[in-house]
């Protein structure tokens, strides 16, 4: 896996960020002075028990809502400066977002939702439609096109919500808790293709409450609790390889039989 590392930009930044919300007598601090720095193709996850302020701190890192106090930059543009009009062309150009329940329009086809996006950057539709083929196919569900979102699978629709959040050819996806509706196995499918996109360039910010997604995943993990950065935890050289050595023992454990074909191989070799 290689990835680009030199010559980093900063893509997002959340400086001195605070999000309080005021419920009768108590003030409800969800993001309590936070400041991330998310660099261009990084793999970002934000990690936190239930009610630690993810959500609330992705819709300040994604620009869907706005700050008590504190500055979010976006490309070094101060997005407290821009008009509502121009903030939502901003993000949806530079933005694409994965939700754990999907958010598909369940009136609109499969590939209707992908083109959806392109319609308010003032794409026709002929492109909008040859586009939402091609993030089809990428996301191998090229014949699923014209099905509805009631007549896919779950794991089907985070795809082409992962199409759709490429439809403007974004530079970060924000995904929220993108595995949360999904068995282990099409979870890990998806987060497969999130880690592809990664290595083909794209900034991936996920939140997760699920410690081994964050760290098996993510370059950078912002640890979250009671609304503040808890701790940073950085992936080192080697990292990745020392996580694969406990991957595979933990499935040597759980199934014996590959444990037994592996004996066999190496009874082989020393035959040999
Ligand atoms: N719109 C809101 N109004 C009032 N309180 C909120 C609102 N959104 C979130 N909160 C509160 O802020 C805290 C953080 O919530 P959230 O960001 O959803 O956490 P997480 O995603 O980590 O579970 C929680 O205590 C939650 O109840
Ligand atoms: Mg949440």
């Amino acid at each position: 896996m290689v990835k680009k590392k030199e010559e980093k930009k900063e893509v997002i930044k959340l400086k001195d960020v605070f999000k309080y919300y005021q419920m009768g007598d108590v003030t409800v601090k969800a993001v309590d002075g936070i400041d991330i720095a998310i660099n261009q193709g990084d793999f970002v996850a934000i990690m936190g028990p239930s009610g630690s302020g993810k959500s609330t701190g992705m819709n300040l890192i994604g620009s869907l809502d706005v700050p008590t106090k504190g500055h979010i930059f976006l490309d070094t543009e101060d997005i407290s400066e821009l008009t509502e009009s121009e903030l939502a062309q901003v993000r949806g150009k530079k933005i694409g977002f994965i939700f754990q329940n999907f958010n598909l329009i369940p009136n609109l086809t499969v590939k209707e939702n992908v083109m959806l996006p392109m319609m308010f950057q003032g794409i026709n539709i002929y492109e909008r439609g040859a586009i939402a083929e091609d993030l089809l196919k990428k996301v191998d569900l090229d014949d699923r096109a014209d099905h509805y979102p009631n007549q896919i699978s779950g794991g089907q629709m985070q795809r082409v919500a992962i199409a759709r959040a490429l439809a403007n050819d974004p530079e970060v996806i924000l995904a929220d808790e993108p595995t949360g509706n999904l068995d282990t196995k099409t979870g890990i499918k998806v987060m497969e293709f999130l880690q592809k996109l990664n290595e083909e360039g794209k900034t991936i910010i996920m939140v997760t409450h699920e410690p081994e997604l964050a760290e098996e995943y993510a370059d950078i993990v912002y640890w979250l609790r009671d609304g503040k950065v808890e701790k940073i935890t950085k992936k080192k050289n080697g990292f990745k390889i020392e996580q694969e050595e406990k991957k595979l023992k933990k499935r040597k454990k759980k199934n014996p039989e590959e444990k037994n074909k592996d004996k066999k191989k190496s009874e082989k070799k020393v035959k040999k």
